[in-house]
């Protein structure tokens, strides 16, 4: 019988952890690290994981002053995690004592790099005895201070001068997990009781994400009522906003539409939840990826046309009849959903950005031709850079004379994951940007 996650000893955690962190530090991403560690191991893992990562900054900043020279990275990842989850923390208890965590994390060296073993202890050590000294100096370095990139600061306060803190500190808590409940099924007041009936508290975010319910704690999916059967899905609030905006009051009872970059298919499904009678398109360029967008439609019972293509080289997969409504929702750094995806700021490098805005730009433009007259574009992006955002539709608004944008409050323009006084405590909604734009 396999260990769960419960029953995994912490220092094997742990060293599945600093290896795990150690790769991002290379420069690899988190979902292919965690894809390798043993499948028992992976929960507890990618608990510590996300927790070291969200602290990457204020352990990388303390272990220079502990340890000037840097240790050998099998040493290195093993002491970064363990800072991080030493840290102290106001919005939480810890999960575990401190005691506990130096006399894992030092069981873990031992097996890892035993010649290491007195070097962590006795660093880890003095870390307790000096705590309060070691955050101080620490939280005087941006990096240590804001646990992001330098350059990533910087372009946020240059885009949201008011905002920057609180964006930086929001992409720095563990998000809520948020649901979408099918809407010609069930409403999201019914599924809360329903979920209520089980002991699991949650509440409907009501709003412009009406079928949107949030879950005051994480649950495994298999824990969620009707989840097998496509009753709900999993989709942050934020990213429940493109369909309704996509299918405005009703697009005509078989409209053509393209999903253009669609997988893994959460907003393809929810437009299909919408109207159904749409014939619809979802084309990816990754065709693995597109393979999860048939897993979703079929466990909600829909249909869609799955095409493998990149979407600026229309020649390659559009059969010349202009489709009624297109969603655009771009490939970008994902700058909004930091919190769901705590390696991306460490991954990201300036350049990303302006390599990304050029690629929503070709789409942007080879797909606009697609459209019928009088049809209606979505542009979307999970970021919350203006240069992925409202500047990019600027431009596009100067070079296409016929593109007309629409202001939809609450839903188009940038959504920022800011904290309201939501319960509980994590912003609502994920960053997001979304663009209307019609065809004259
Ligand atoms: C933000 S994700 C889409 C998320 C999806 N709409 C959903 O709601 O589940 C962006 C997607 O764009 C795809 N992509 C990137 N460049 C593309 C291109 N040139 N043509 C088509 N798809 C592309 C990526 O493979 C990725 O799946």
């Amino acid at each position: 019988m396999s260990q769960s996650p419960q029953s995994a000893p912490l220092h094997r955690l742990l060293s599945q952890a600093a290896d795990a962190v150690q790769g991002v530090r290379e420069g690899r991403s988190l979902t292919d690290l965690l894809a390798r560690v043993p499948a028992d191991l992976r929960p507890g893992t990618q608990a510590l994981a996300f927790a070291a990562l969200r602290r990457l900054g204020s352990a990388e900043a303390t272990r220079q002053q502990l340890a000037p020279k840097a240790p050998p990275p099998r040493v290195d990842g093993l002491l970064l995690v363990a800072l991080a989850l030493l840290w102290p923390d106001p919005d939480q208890p810890p999960a575990y004592t401190d005691h506990t965590l130096v006399d894992q994390a030092v069981h873990a060296a031992k097996q890892r790099a035993p010649a290491s073993a007195n070097f962590v202890n006795a660093v880890l050590r003095r870390f307790l005895r000096e705590r309060d000294a070691l955050v101080a100096a620490a939280l005087r370095s941006p990096l240590g201070a804001f646990n992001h990139p330098a350059w990533w600061v910087e372009k946020l306060k240059q885009d949201w001068p008011a905002q920057w803190q609180a964006l930086l500190a929001a992409n720095n808590r563990a998000p809520p997990m948020t649901l979408r409940v099918h809407a010609r099924r069930s409403s999201a007041a019914d599924y809360v009781q329903r979920l209520a009936s089980l002991g699991i508290a949650a509440r409907a975010l009501g709003g412009p994400a009406p079928q949107a319910v949030l879950l005051d704690k994480p649950v495994p999916v298999s824990a969620l009522p009707g989840f097998a059967e496509g009753l709900v899905s999993v989709q942050d609030a934020a990213a429940q906003l493109a369909a309704p905006l996509v299918v405005g009051a009703g697009l005509r009872p078989g409209a053509r539409v393209l999903d253009a970059c669609a997988a893994p298919g959460g907003k393809t499904a929810h437009l299909l939840e919408l109207q159904p009678d749409l014939q619809l398109t979802a084309l990816d360029a990754d065709a693995q990826r597109l393979a999860r967008v048939q897993d979703n439609l079929q466990r909600l019972g829909q249909s869609a046309t799955l095409k493998a293509a990149d979407a600026r080289q229309t020649a390659t997969w559009w059969d010349g009849q202009p489709f009624d409504a297109i969603l655009l929702d771009a490939p970008c750094s994902a700058s909004g959903i930091v919190r769901r995806h705590p390696d991306v700021r460490w991954l990201r490098r300036p350049d990303d950005i302006t390599a990304l805005a050029q690629v929503q730009a070709e789409l942007l433009d080879a797909l606009w031709p697609l459209l019928a007259p009088g049809g209606r574009l979505v542009y979307a992006t999970c970021s919350v850079f203006r240069a992925e955002g409202q500047a990019q539709l600027d431009a596009f608004l100067q070079r296409q004379p016929d593109a007309k944008s629409y202001a939809v409050p609450g839903f188009t323009g940038h959504l920022l994951p800011l904290a309201d006084n939501a319960q509980p405590p994590a912003p609502p909604l994920d960053g997001f940007f979304y663009g209307l734009l019609t065809r004259s």
